[in-house]
C-alpha cells in the first residue's frame, strides 16, 4: 500500500515530509524504499526533482530561509529494516540490525542526530490535515483511531487490491462489501491482519470495527495494513508455520530469544503438520511464544509469535485435530491425509 502511494501520489508524501521537517527544523530527510519497487523509486525521484525546480525543496525554500534536502535510499528488502534502529543502521551503510532503545531515534538517531521515522501513509495525511484542519480529519474514524486507513486486501477474496476505508469499518464491510466476498461462495475462515507478524482473526469477529485498539484485543495488529483472507480450504496450522518461518528467516540474529525462539516455533509447527506433534507441543508453543514476545530486543521478535499465538487462541480445535486425531480438517497437511487424498498434492 505504501508502494502504491509512492507510485500514484508521490507529491503528497513529499509535501508531508517537507511540512514535518519544517516543524522540527530538520535539514535532511530520507525516503527508504525497497529496490524491488522500481516504479515507486522512479516516481518519488521525479517528484523530488519537480519540487526542486519549483523551489519547494533545497536551499531557502520559497524564500523562507529554511533549507531541506530529501534523498531516496534503496533498501535490499530486509523485513527488519522497517524497524527504526535497523533502518538507521542501514541508512548509515551498516548491516540492518536493531539496537536497544533507549536512546530512541528522536534523541539519538541517524549519525547520532535526533531523527523521526514515520510511515509513508502518515506523511501523505499531513498536507490534508494542515489544509483542512485536524477536526475535519477526525470526523472519520473511531474514538482512539482517527481518519482513514488503506488496507491491502489479498488472498481468497473476489476483489483484491487496495481499499481505503474510515477507521472503524468492520472486517465484514471490507471483505464482503468492498472485497465482494469469497470466491465460489466458500466459507470465510479467518483474516490475517497486519502482515507476517500480525494475527489471525476468525469469523466470530467479522463485525469487529477495525482500529488499533480492537485489533490488539483479538491478538492482531494494524501493522502494514495487510489483510489476507482465508477460506475453509486453508489449514490454520500450516498458515502459522508459514508466517513464523518467514520471521525466522528475517530475524537479524542479534538477540537469542528471536534468533533461536522463532526457529524452535517453526520446528515445532513443522512437526505438527507432519503428524508428529503432541499435546505438550501446544503448551510449548504457547510458553515459548510468550517468552519470544516479551524478551526479544526489537519489534520483529516481539511480534513474530503473533500468528502462532492468535491461531492457538482462536483455532485450538484445529491444532487438537492435528496432534490428537492426526487429521488435517482443511486437507492441506499431506502427512495427515488418507493416502488416496495425497495423490497430486505437493508436500
Ligand atoms: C520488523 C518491522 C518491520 C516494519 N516494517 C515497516 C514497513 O515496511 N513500513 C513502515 O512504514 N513501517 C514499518 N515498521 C514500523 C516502523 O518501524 C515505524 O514504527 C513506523 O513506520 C512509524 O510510523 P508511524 O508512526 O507514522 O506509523 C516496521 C516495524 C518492525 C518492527
Ligand atoms: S528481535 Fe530479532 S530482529 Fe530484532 S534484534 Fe532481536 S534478533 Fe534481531
Amino acid at each position: 500500500m505504501d508502494r502504491a502511494l509512492l507510485e500514484g501520489d508521490p507529491h503528497s508524501v513529499l509535501e508531508g515530509m517537507i511540512i514535518s521537517a519544517y516543524a522540527i527544523e530538520a535539514t535532511k530527510g530520507f525516503i527508504y524504499v525497497r529496490a524491488e519497487y522500481p516504479i515507486a523509486v522512479l516516481h518519488i525521484r521525479k517528484a523530488i526533482d519537480e519540487a526542486h525546480e519549483r523551489g519547494l525543496l533545497g536551499d531557502n525554500i520559497l524564500g523562507s530561509g529554511y533549507s531541506l534536502d530529501i534523498e531516496v535510499r534503496e533498501g535490499a528488502g530486509a523485513f527488519v529494516c522497517g524497524e527504526e534502529t535497523a533502518m538507521i543502521a542501514s541508512l548509515e551503510g551498516e548491516r540492518g540490525m536493531a539496537r536497544p532503545k533507549p536512546p530512541y531515534p528522536a534523541v539519538r538517531g541517524y549519525h547520532g542526530e535526533p531523527t523521526i521515522i514515520n510511515n509513508v501513509e502518515t506523511f501523505a495525511n499531513v498536507p490534508l490535515i494542515i489544509e483542512e484542519g485536524g477536526a475535519a480529519f477526525a470526523e472519520s474514524g473511531t474514538e482512539g483511531s482517527k481518519g482513514t486507513k488503506i488496507f491491502a486486501l489479498a488472498g481468497q477474496v473476489n476483489n483484491t487490491g487496495l481499499v481505503e476505508v474510515p477507521m472503524g469499518a468492520t472486517i465484514r464491510e471490507i471483505v464482503f462489501g468492498v472485497g465482494g466476498g469469497m470466491p465460489r461462495n466458500r466459507e470465510f475462515k479467518a483474516v490475517q491482519m497486519g502482515g507476517p507478524s500480525g494475527g489471525c482473526v476468525p469469523a466470530a469477529h467479522l463485525d469487529l470495527p477495525i482500529d488499533y485498539d480492537s485489533l490488539k484485543e483479538v491478538g492482531a495488529i494494524m501493522g502494514s495494513g495487510g489483510m489476507i483472507v482465508m477460506d475453509n480450504t486453508t489449514c490454520i496450522v500450516d498458515i502459522a508455520r508459514y508466517f513464523i518461518s518467514f520471521c525466522a528467516e528475517e530475524s537479524c540474529g542479534l538477540c537469542a530469544p528471536c534468533r533461536l525462539g522463532t526457529v524452535q516455533l517453526e520446528e515445532t509447527l513443522n512437526r505438527i503438520t507432519e503428524g508428529k506433534g503432541t499435546l505438550e507441543d501446544l503448551d510449548k508453543l504457547e510458553s515459548l511464544g510468550e517468552v519470544v514476545q516479551q524478551t526479544s530486543l526489537c519489534g520483529l521478535g516481539q511480534t513474530a509469535p503473533n500468528p502462532v499465538m492468535s491461531t492457538l487462541r482462536h483455532f485450538r480445535d484445529e491444532y487438537l485435530a492435528h496432534v490428537v486425531d492426526k487429521t488435517c480438517p482443511a486437507g492441506v497437511c499431506t502427512a495427515l491425509l488418507p493416502v488416496e487424498a495425497t495423490v497430486g498434492k505437493e508436500k
